[in-house]
């Protein structure tokens, strides 16, 4: 597996694992930039607080995103002021600008060494059919009161058609930041609890009795914070949400590199970050070749290669220093899940469907949640409602989901395997008909076989090879697990059953 830029500069974590049963008014589940952020927002109350986390603290999708803090996410406000109305989409574009200031302050107040710079933020084309969206952007952005341009030049090394300029907005480096938010937790009695993997949870009373390593927690007040909702009932988050993969390389140039965020309007997407390296040099990070996890219709093997070829046909010297990918949560009408679980369990809360914007939007979603359990009024909180049920009258994204779900859960299922395992390659997998029965698959360099049975956790739908992460993926609702069948992403708790083949 590759690792980030975020991962490789900065130590892990080391925080104990659950170990006895305990009582907090607040558990966080997830210790992600949301739950950590949540947490630190209510370190500020008398309550009680502890976050669990299934792995390393900071090391889920946030130690592999390009950490921009924009409130441009891509061109959207057109969209949400023509599809809601002026007041969510003002909501939108005010929380995500609130949300820098807030990341700006908790920097200054704590002294956190993040390397937290001002940028400009940029969405761009190079394709003359995309103007009239920039400029329906810029008018769609002006109407709700943010001070944005319209430009035809920018920084990039390469001609540009159009793109709208956010001014203002910053970048950091996102473990930094985070682990020093867990060193203030710390010291503000936070409980933090690593390699604690929540597997159940029960709403018995007014309380939530929570699973964790044969042993259990009680809070008063739920927060899921674990990237996708890891409870299916009542919340069917499952029917509303899918996950989306992305890629990022991280370049060093012999020449200076050029500074602001970028991403482009265009197909396929392309982001442009740099950052300084722990060496003093710059280093330019790269993103795109983003698809649905477990898509079966894309050819996912040559992402990294187009991401890199692309990039030397602009430096043809540029040195691939990193890899990484990830995937996050994307709701069908755009606008995140923040605030109650659902309406019938009280005082759980959740926080999905950034839709790779979560840098803010895990702020807007730890002042939604602190504030709500605090009692205290948000204005906010009506534009991100995560019970609602509208996502779904997306009917073509709606039915793209079903279609999968049909596709994986039943009619994949019941096919026998195209392949035998003889024919499997070294160093490749798949789902294959080993003696007679359906296996997953993967043959490693040295002709080592690690088997599994291919059916997803989470709901049971069959599971895809990722020949380039050597991972088990499902097209369903995005679990991921590597090739002995661990878990690396939910929403699944559990780990792929196993078979020996000796
Ligand atoms: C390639 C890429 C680039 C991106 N770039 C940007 C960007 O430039 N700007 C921006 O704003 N956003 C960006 N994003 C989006 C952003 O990174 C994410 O939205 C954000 O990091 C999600 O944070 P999180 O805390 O919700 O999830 P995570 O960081 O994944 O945290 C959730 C945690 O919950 C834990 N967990 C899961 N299940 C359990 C369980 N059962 N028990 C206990 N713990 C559990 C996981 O292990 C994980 O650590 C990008 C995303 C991608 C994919
Ligand atoms: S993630 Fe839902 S069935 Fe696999």
């Amino acid at each position: 597996m590759n690792c980030s830029y975020w991962v490789e500069s900065t130590p892990k974590t080391d925080y104990p694992s659950l170990s006895e049963d305990i009582y907090t008014d607040v558990l966080i589940i997830g210790g992600g930039i949301t739950g950590i952020s949540t947490a630190y927002l209510l370190s500020k109350s008398s309550l009680s607080i502890s976050i669990v986390e299934a792995d390393k603290m900071a090391m889920g999708v946030t130690a592999n995103t390009t950490a921009k803090i924009t409130s441009q996410h891509g061109l959207l406000y057109d969209y949400l002021l023509n599809s809601f109305g002026f007041d969510i989409a003002k909501g939108y574009l005010d929380s995500n600008e609130e949300a820098i200031k807030t990341i700006e302050n908790i920097i200054k107040e704590e002294k956190i060494d993040c390397d937290f710079v001002k940028q400009d933020a940029y969405v761009y084309t190079c394709d003359k059919s995309n103007v009239q969206k920039i400029v329906d952007e810029v008018s769609a952005v002006t109407s709700l009161g943010l001070k944005t341009e319209y430009v035809t030049k920018c920084p990039l090394p390469f001609k540009i058609e159009a793109a709208i300029k956010f001014p203002d907005q910053a970048q950091f480096h996102p473990r930094k930041y985070l682990i020093s938010l867990l060193q203030i937790l710390t010291k503000k009695n936070v409980n933090i609890f690593e390699n604690s993997k929540v597997t159940d949870i029960k709403h018995v009373k007014d309380k939530y009795e929570v699973y964790i390593n044969g042993n259990k927690i009680i809070a008063k007040y739920l927060v899921m914070a674990s990237h996708y909702p890891i409870k299916n009932f009542p919340g069917m988050y499952f029917i509303k949400m899918y996950q989306e993969s992305s890629y990022a390389i991280g370049i060093e140039l012999e020449k200076d590199v050029f500074d602001g965020m970028y991403i482009s309007c265009d197909d396929p997407t392309t982001s442009f970050r740099n950052t300084i390296q722990e060496n003093g040099k710059k280093l330019l990070i790269v993103g795109g070749g983003e698809h649905k996890t477990g898509a079966t219709d894309v050819n996912i093997d040559d992402t990294y290669t187009n991401l890199e070829n692309y990039i030397k046909s602009i430096y043809p010297k540029a040195k691939i220093k990193y890899k990484w990918m990830t995937e996050d949560c994307v709701s069908l009408d755009k606008i995140p899940y923040i605030g109650e679980f659902s309406n019938f369990l009280p005082n759980m809360y959740v926080a999905t469907g950034y839709k790779k914007w979560g840098m803010t939007t895990s702020h807007v979603a730890a002042k939604i949640i602190s504030d709500r359990i605090l009692g205290i009024n948000n204005a906010y909180e009506n534009v991100y409602t995560a019970t609602r049920l509208e996502p779904i009258k997306n009917s073509k994204e709606f039915g793209n989901m079903l279609k999968q779900s049909i596709y994986s859960l039943a009619i994949d299922k019941l096919s026998s395997p195209i392949k035998s395992y003889t024919e499997l390659q070294a160093d490749s997998g798949g789902v294959v008909d080993y003696k007679g029965k359906k296996l997953g698959i993967y043959k490693d360099k040295h002709g080592k076989m690690f088997a599994v049975i291919p059916y997803c956790k989470h709901l049971g739908c069959e599971l895809s090879w990722n020949n380039l992460e050597k991972t088990w993926d499902c097209p369903c609702h995005g679990s991921r697990y590597d090739y002995t069948g661990k878990i690396i992403t939910e929403p699944t708790v559990e780990s792929l059953d196993v078979i020996d083949l000796e």
